[in-house]
Order: structure tokens, then C-alpha cells, then sequence
């Protein structure tokens, strides 16, 4: 067996990690989901998820990842054999099948922007313009899927280079480069006209808005963000050394991947007062309210690009971890190389984001459940099998696992501090499968 790889500096497992949970989630999914969801209340709720049920499902992962140092069914192979646990390793396949095939027509869409944006396509145009343009590009058939096809194509390239050459370098490189640009677009948006009412809808909260349908939005979008719940965690954190600090690398991803949220929020509401947008409307959001505010900057031009370029790089960190949970499975169980799992994998995936991208189009009918493809991916894959995972992956290390295996991989040994343990137990054991569960039934409409 050839000697498994591991990402080679603290730098390298940040960016990697804080990769996979930074991407259009923040930018894209958690600013239409707070729109629509009664903006700072949702915000709250949201903040409360991740403290309660994330942090801790993250640690629960990086233990038995790190601790296994096997894909994400083998691990649960290899901590209990004999027990169908592993399952819950099969379920994030699935999962990350389902979220890239929604989540690449997106990526598609942000690549049409950045040609747009270099070709002049948004120069000088009023906010009716992007509304339809956004409608007329998106439901056609063709022009969308070969977007998408070109991300796919990208993704494939980094993949197949490897964990350390290819996923650890390219993160180093494209994570702080986002960070800085998200930081000058927020100074842009503080002073544009609507910044007083887009940063009060965003921070000055309303709780009448909350009710069980929120809080099961929120949970699901914290789950989403931090890539929690199907196995990414679990593959990424067995890249990682006997000497990183678990404690610590969850909570600085936790705390980026909410500062990246909040600021693409920032960005983006007090746009949408500005330019007369409603906040409530859905995927679209992003691609509507950004061009208006590139049309407002000195040297739009550039920054459009630069910003559409960005979200693509994203959404890239992000995709390519949800292929590795995949990919580690296809070569570490069935001997594939890890070029041929690549292509399987990608190709898969492609079909799954053809069926997604026509159904705003072509297939704009055909409903699952009353959802079209493209929601019934999303709301599937976010709101019933990631947090399906995380109920069950804190069972398994709260209740299934050796308490002391549990603390001995978390202090690293008896080397690091772990004040925190108990707490994070009674979090595991009793509150992130209960919550998770009644936020589920009742979200769903079960106690209505
Ligand atoms: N966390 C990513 C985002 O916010 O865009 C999406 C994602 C990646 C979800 C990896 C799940 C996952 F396993």
C-alpha cells in the first residue's frame, strides 16, 4: 500500500480546511438564505448553530478522521468493526454527489460573470438589465452546462495532481487572496446609499421571524457552511499530523468561515437597498446586486472580475473537497488510481449538474416533492442528509466511542490543554442529537 498522504504545514491544513468550508455557501447561499429568512434573526440562530451543534460535529470528525487516517466508510471500519456504522460513511457519498450537482451550476454561473465581466457584458447597465439577463442565461439549455463542464474540467486538473500539490497549494494560495477582496468590497458597501437599512435588516434582529422553518434553515446552512455532516471533515482531517491542534484548527475555520459569511453579507445587503432589489429573492441574489455595485466603483471593470473570479475560487476550495471524500473511498476500497476515481467521480457529477442546471429551464416542470431538481439537490443534501450525518456522528463519538480514545486524540496525547471536554461531551452526547432531531422533525412540518 503506498504511504498516505498528509498536508504538509499548519498553513497548508487551515487553508485546505477553512477552503472547504469557505465557498458559495458564504457568499452565495448565506446571504439569500438570511434574505429570505428575516435577515438578523436568522443571523442569530445561525451564530447559535454553529457554537452548539458545529463546533462540536467538527471536533467529533477531526477526531475519528485523524485518529483512523482512512476515508471516511473505512474509518468507521476500521474504530468499530463489525457495526454497520460505516453507513453513516456511505450516506456523505451520496451527499457530496447530490451538493455537486447543484453547487457546480452555480460555479457554472459565476464563470458566465467573469466572461461577462472581461467581454464588457455588465458595463453600463441598469439593474432591470441584470435581473433579465440573469433569467434569460439561466434557463437556457446549453450555455449554462458548458460553464459548468469547464468547472468540472478545472476541478478534475487539481484533483488529480494530488492532496499536497494540488489541494494544499492551491488553497495557500486563493484563500487569503479572497479574504483581503472581501474586506475592500464590505469598505465599498459601507458607503453606498441603502448601507443604513441593509446593515440594520442584517444586524438589528426581529425575532417574530423565528419559527421552526428557520431554525431548521439555520442549522442547515451552518452545516453547509462548515462542511459538516458527510465525511469531508473526516477525509480532510486524516491528511492531518499527529501535531495539529484539533481544538484549535476547528475553532479558526469555524470563526473564518463565519467572518467570510458575515462580510459577504456586509457586501452584498446594503447593495440590495441601494439598488431596490428585494432581499428575499433567492439563488439569484449574488448575480443581481453585485454587478450594481461594481457599476458604482471606480475601475468597476476590474473588480468585477476580480470578484467573480474570486467566487469561482471558492466554490473551487470547496468542490474539490467534496470530490476527495469520493475519491479517497474509490482508491482506498477498490484500488482505483486515483486519476481513473477522478474521472469517474467527475463525470457523475456532470450529470447530475446537467439535470440541475435544465431545471430552471427545459426541465423547469419536472418537481420531486414540489421541489424542482435543482432545490430538491439543495434541500436534500442540506437540510436531510448533512444534518442526518451530524446527528449521527455525534452519537457515535459521544455515546460509541471510548471517552478516553476520544480525549486522548483530541489533547493530542496529553500534549495540548482540553479544559473544554466535558462541556463537549454533554454537547455530543445529549444536545447536538437532540436538537438536531426536533430542529428536524419540526422543520419539516412534523409537529404542525
Ligand atoms: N462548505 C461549502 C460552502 O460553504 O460553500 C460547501 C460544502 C463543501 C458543503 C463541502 C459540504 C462539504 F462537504
Amino acid at each position: 500500500m503506498t504511504k498516505r498522504a498528509t498536508f504538509a504545514t499548519r498553513l497548508g491544513v487551515i487553508a485546505a480546511t477553512a477552503g472547504s468550508s469557505v465557498g458559495l455557501g458564504n457568499i452565495w447561499r448565506f446571504p439569500y438564505e438570511t434574505g429570505q429568512n428575516g435577515g438578523a434573526a436568522f443571523l442569530l440562530v445561525y451564530c447559535i448553530c454553529v457554537i452548539v451543534l458545529g463546533l462540536p460535529v467538527m471536533l467529533a470528525e477531526f477526531t475519528i478522521g485523524r485518529s483512523a487516517k482512512a476515508n471516511a466508510t473505512r474509518t468507521f471500519m476500521k474504530l468499530s468493526p463489525g457495526s454497520y456504522w460505516f453507513i453513516v460513511g456511505f450516506l456523505g457519498i451520496f451527499a457530496a454527489v447530490f451538493i455537486m450537482g447543484f453547487y457546480s451550476v452555480i460555479a457554472g454561473w459565476t464563470l458566465e460573470y467573469v466572461w461577462q465581466s472581461i467581454s464588457f457584458g455588465l458595463t453600463g447597465k441598469d439593474p432591470a438589465f441584470f435581473q433579465s439577463a440573469f433569467v434569460e442565461f439561466t434557463s437556457s439549455s446549453f450555455r449554462p452546462i458548458f460553464w459548468t463542464a469547464l468547472f468540472l474540467l478545472i476541478n478534475y486538473i487539481i484533483l488529480s495532481r494530488g492532496v499536497h500539490n494540488g489541494i494544499e497549494k492551491a488553497s495557500n494560495i486563493l484563500m487569503p487572496l479572497l479574504f483581503v477582496l472581501l474586506i475592500i468590497f464590505g469598505i465599498r458597501s459601507l458607503f453606498l446609499s441603502g448601507t443604513a437599512e441593509g446593515l440594520s435588516f442584517m444586524f438589528h434582529p426581529d425575532f417574530s421571524k423565528i419559527d421552526s422553518g428557520v431554525v431548521l434553515r439555520a442549522m442547515g446552512q451552518a452545516f453547509f457552511s462548515l462542511s459538516l455532516g458527510m465525511g469531508t471533515l473526516i477525509t480532510y482531517s486524516s491528511y492531518f499530523s499527529e501535531n495539529t491542534s484539533l481544538p484549535k484548527t476547528a475553532v479558526t475555520v469555524a470563526s473564518l468561515d463565519t467572518v467570510v459569511a458575515v462580510l459577504a453579507g456586509i457586501v452584498i445587503f446594503p447593495a440590495v437597498f441601494s439598488f431596490g432589489i428585494s432581499p428575499s429573492q433567492g439563488p439569484e441574489l449574488i448575480f443581481i446586486t453585485l454587478p450594481n455595485v461594481f457599476q458604482h466603483m471606480p475601475g468597476a471593470y476590474f473588480w468585477s472580475i476580480l470578484f467573480f473570479i474570486l467566487i469561482t475560487v471558492a466554490a473551487l476550495t470547496s468542490t474539490i473537497s467534496l470530490c476527495e471524500v469520493a475519491i479517497a473511498f474509490l482508491c482506498e476500497e477498490f484500488g482505483f488510481i486515483r486519476s481513473r476515481a477522478t474521472q469517474l467521480l467527475v463525470f457523475i457529477c456532470f450529470v447530475m449538474s446537467i439535470l440541475c442546471s435544465l431545471s430552471f429551464g427545459a426541465l423547469s416542470d419536472v418537481k420531486i416533492f414540489g421541489f424542482t431538481i435543482f432545490d430538491f439537490c439543495d434541500f436534500l443534501a442540506s437540510n436531510i442528509l448533512l444534518p442526518l450525518g451530524g446527528m449521527l456522528i455525534s452519537i457515535y463519538v459521544g455515546w460509541k466511542l471510548d471517552r478516553k480514545f476520544v480525549r486522548n486524540e483530541l489533547n493530542n496525547h496529553g500534549k495540548i490543554n482540553d479544559w473544554y471536554f466535558p462541556a463537549l461531551m454533554i454537547c455530543l452526547k445529549y444536545i447536538a442529537p437532540v436538537a438536531i432531531f426536533i430542529i428536524f422533525l419540526s422543520g419539516l412540518g412534523l409537529f404542525k
